[in-house]
């Protein structure tokens, strides 16, 4: 069979998530080496609080083993209504929620409710890997603004004002940033939604799975700001704040054309995400967020360690991310030169080098648009962190 004839453009397009062709290179490493100390992933490294596993187990038992409704069981969206009011200022109404199998359902499920083929998307650069699949499969045109290290990896109001053009159909960006770890503030998202609140016929989507890992000042959504009222889509889930990643839990508020875009479109591929979780995460939502906020902790004192261990070593600049679990330091320093067998000229030469000869896995930076970084995860353990940093400074140390 010809495969390249059976497989659709759309998909042969499409890349190979970075994230995991880097993970997928360090577990095979593993079979032959037994040092080999991944931070290439974007989970948190803590299980599922005991509670909600409770929640679940209990779910079961009582019977929440049936289809649910598309849009997602009503007493899971009563709770993402009080959650969203309680922690962002944000009023839904029933009918502006629905749930999805992850984040990554709701995004891709705005996308393709939105996009149409041509249609511009504007991206916040560095972005998640998958925001440009999900953006292209949906027929539509990526537009990504660059923002450096030196302005905090945050694009500017300027910036934004000067992307903008009549095909723009949507903005798109996570805060916390997944690669950066960078946190719009209350004024910067205000700056934003000048520009943006000037431009009617665009939707905000505004990526919050990190919400709950935020080191600074409370979160801050800017699907509060008066000036976008009903132009908003916020996406949130369970997966990082409650380390659910597995449970395949996200949720979207939104206006009530586009949730019942999204349910037309959901109903018909994938239906109602799982019952039990969904019974057992509304619960979450309501109960005591200690176990969330000690994994904050956590995340904090190692966030500290990794870049007080990045100042050490000459030719990285390491950013000072407010959240997430990700540093995203810049290399370019390193470009031109060489440990006397591979020249560095790219993120990607940089992290094969130190895959290689360190065994430590990162992800480059280009896979997120940046091509001078690379994203570390410190949803590790200390003693790997120091280990394997520790590796890094001394194969740098030989080069020229
Ligand atoms: C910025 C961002 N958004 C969304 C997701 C996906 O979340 P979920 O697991 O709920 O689909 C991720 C996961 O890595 C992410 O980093």
């Amino acid at each position: 069979m010809n495969v390249s004839h059976m497989l659709t453009n759309r998909v042969q397009s499409m890349e190979e998530s970075a994230t995991l062709k880097m993970s997928a290179k360090a577990r095979e490493l593993k079979t032959k080496f037994d040092d080999v100390i991944s931070l290439s992933l974007g989970e948190p490294d803590f299980d599922t609080p005991e509670h909600i596993k409770a929640f679940a187990v209990q779910a079961l038992a009582d019977g929440y083993t049936k289809y649910t409704p598309v849009t997602g069981l009503v007493e899971y969206r009563k709770a993402i209504q009080t959650k969203f009011k309680r922690d962002n200022d944000l009023e839904y109404g029933m009918d502006e929620i629905i749930v999805s199998n992850g984040a990554k359902q709701s995004i891709s499920n705005i996308c393709q409710a939105i996009v149409q083929e041509g249609d511009e998307v504007i991206v916040f650069s560095p972005y998640w890997v998958s925001y440009s699949d999900i953006v292209g499969l949906a027929g539509g045109v990526m537009v990504p603004i660059k923002a450096d290290i030196e302005q905090d990896f945050k694009v500017t109001a300027e910036q934004l004002e000067k992307a903008i053009t009549p095909r723009t159909k949507a903005i798109l960006f996570s805060s916390p940033c997944n690669p950066s770890g960078s946190v719009f503030t209350k004024e910067e998202l205000e700056d934003l939604a000048r520009v943006i609140s000037m431009h009617k016929n665009i939707l905000v989507i505004a990526d919050e799975i990190y919400e709950y890992i935020n080191f600074g000042k409370k979160h801050f959504s800017i699907g509060a700001i008066d000036s976008l009222a009903g132009r908003v889509a916020t996406v949130n889930g369970m997966a990082k704040g409650f380390a659910m990643t597995g449970w395949r839990l996200g949720y979207m508020g939104g206006p009530a054309w586009l949730v019942k875009a999204c349910a037309k479109l959901q109903g018909q591929v994938t239906s109602g995400a799982n019952a039990f979780g969904q019974k057992a995460a509304s619960q979450a939502l309501l109960a005591d967020l200690g176990p969330t906020m000690k994994m904050k902790e956590a995340f904090a004192i190692r966030r500290e360690l990794v870049i007080n261990l990045f100042k050490n070593i000459p030719g990285i600049k390491c950013n000072d991310p407010k959240g997430a679990f990700y540093v995203f330091p810049d290399i370019s320093e390193y470009f031109g030169k060489s440990d006397g067998h591979i020249t560095i000229n790219s993120s990607e030469d940089f992290c094969e080098a130190i895959l290689e000869n360190t065994h430590v896995a990162l992800v480059p930076g280009i896979a997120f648009g940046n091509g001078n970084c690379f994203r570390l995860s410190y949803a590790a353990s200390e003693e790997n962190l120091t280990d394997a940093i520790g590796r890094i400074k001394k194969y740098l140390s030989s080069f020229k």
